[in-house]
């Protein structure tokens, strides 16, 4: 069994792992923490974990952590993960982190739109934990860097595309919509219920720190720097991320083609679906699993792709790709505990 810790467990990301990982037959969870529960049971602070988790919360304590547990997941938030995971790393540990602190390569990018970075030794060292593109150096990787929500939404459907030049690297624009469990269980005015419910709104327009982030991996995928537009909403629904993509046609192309290249990216990824020609995905159709699904159309109006992907935040987009990628690292089969089958309607 893989003994795992989870640091930061009782926040969206943290239940979610612990949910999972209960359900995976070659790992464990030995320890998690939480500040504020330090001390309560799993299924106190989460009813819904009753009689399936009889761990106590702990202090974030490293050197307790670094005893009990192999594999560390660091599930708080950015800066904070940065402050604990080098030690873990120098304790000789694997970790994956869902926190943006290692997912941009480049320290000025990300000191540029976060703060700055006290261990910019492991930005390159750090795999970027996306295991439809990267499952080779995740193998052997000791510090996996999770990717972000919105990120895995918009870069799965547009790297087979941009790779095999379908379409224009430039002038791409995705639009995103979001559950609040994307932004996290900690209070916060923006996604109370009087504030969220009913109500549909755009926020950070072309400001977003998920940006950099898509365009670091699209530059990836295109062989050159791709910029892009990216607007995100929050929609009064609790998961799921739809993320509507249009982008430039590079050449005469018909739909049918367009969905068996990236149908033939994704041959061996098991969680990712690309939908017949007139289908589209529905975030209900996603809904408490790891899948990533893709549905097309191509406006002959305006010669533009529209790309439409489905993810849930808190597996794709988050805990489910961490689980994901822990199977890689260990040499287990990928989709070993995440299996599930989607909670529709
Ligand atoms: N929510 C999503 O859809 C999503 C998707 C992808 C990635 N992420 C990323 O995953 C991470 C966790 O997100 P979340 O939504 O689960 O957040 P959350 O609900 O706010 O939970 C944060 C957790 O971190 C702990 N924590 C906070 N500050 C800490 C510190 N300084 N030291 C140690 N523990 C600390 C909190 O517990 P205590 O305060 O009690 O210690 C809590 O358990 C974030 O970096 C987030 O950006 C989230």
């Amino acid at each position: 069994m893989l003994r795992t810790a989870i640091v930061g467990g009782s926040g969206y990301t943290g239940i979610e792992l612990l949910r999972i990982l209960k359900l995976h037959p070659r790992a464990n969870v030995v320890a998690v923490t939480s500040r504020k529960y330090a001390g309560h049971s799993v299924g106190e602070v989460f009813p819904s974990l009753h009689g399936y988790n009889d761990l106590l919360f702990t202090e974030p304590d490293v050197s307790y952590l670094s005893k009990s547990a192999e594999w560390i997941f660091t599930a708080v938030p950015h800066k904070a993960a940065m402050s604990v995971v080098p030690q873990f790393l120098d304790a000789g540990l694997r970790v994956i982190d869902l926190s943006a602190d290692f997912r941009l390569r480049d320290r000025r990018t990300y000191e540029t739109w976060y703060q700055a970075h006290t261990a910019p030794e492991q930005l390159d060292k750090a795999v970027y934990g996306l295991p439809e593109i990267y499952r080779k150096d995740i193998a052997h990787a000791q510090l996996v860097a999770n990717p972000g929500c919105y990120p895995t939404g918009a870069i799965i459907p547009l790297v087979p595309l941009l790779h095999s030049g379908i379409i224009n690297s430039q002038g791409i624009i995705a639009d995103s919509k979001s559950g609040a469990s994307g932004a996290g269980r900690s209070l916060s005015l923006g996604t109370l219920y009087c504030e969220v419910n009913e109500g549909l709104k755009a926020y950070k327009v072309a400001e977003h720190r998920h940006m950099p982030e898509i365009e670091q991996e699209l530059s990836v995928a295109a062989g050159k720097p791709v910029v892009i537009t990216f607007t995100p909403h929050l929609v009064p629904m609790t998961r799921g991320i739809l993320t509507t993509i249009y982008a430039r046609l590079a050449r005469e192309v018909s739909i049918g083609k367009v969905l068996v290249a990236i149908k033939e990216f994704y041959k061996d990824s098991p969680f990712v679906r690309v939908f017949p020609e007139g289908a589209f995905p529905d975030i209900f159709y996603v809904r408490g699993s790891n899948f990533c699904d893709i549905g097309a159309k191509i406006d002959r109006h305006t010669n533009t792709l529209v790309l439409v992907s489905a993810i849930d935040n808190l597996v794709k987009g988050a805990s489910g790709q961490a689980v994901q990628n822990l199977n890689i690292m260990a040499g287990l089969e990928e989709s070993l505990g995440l299996d599930t089958i989607p909670l529709c309607p």
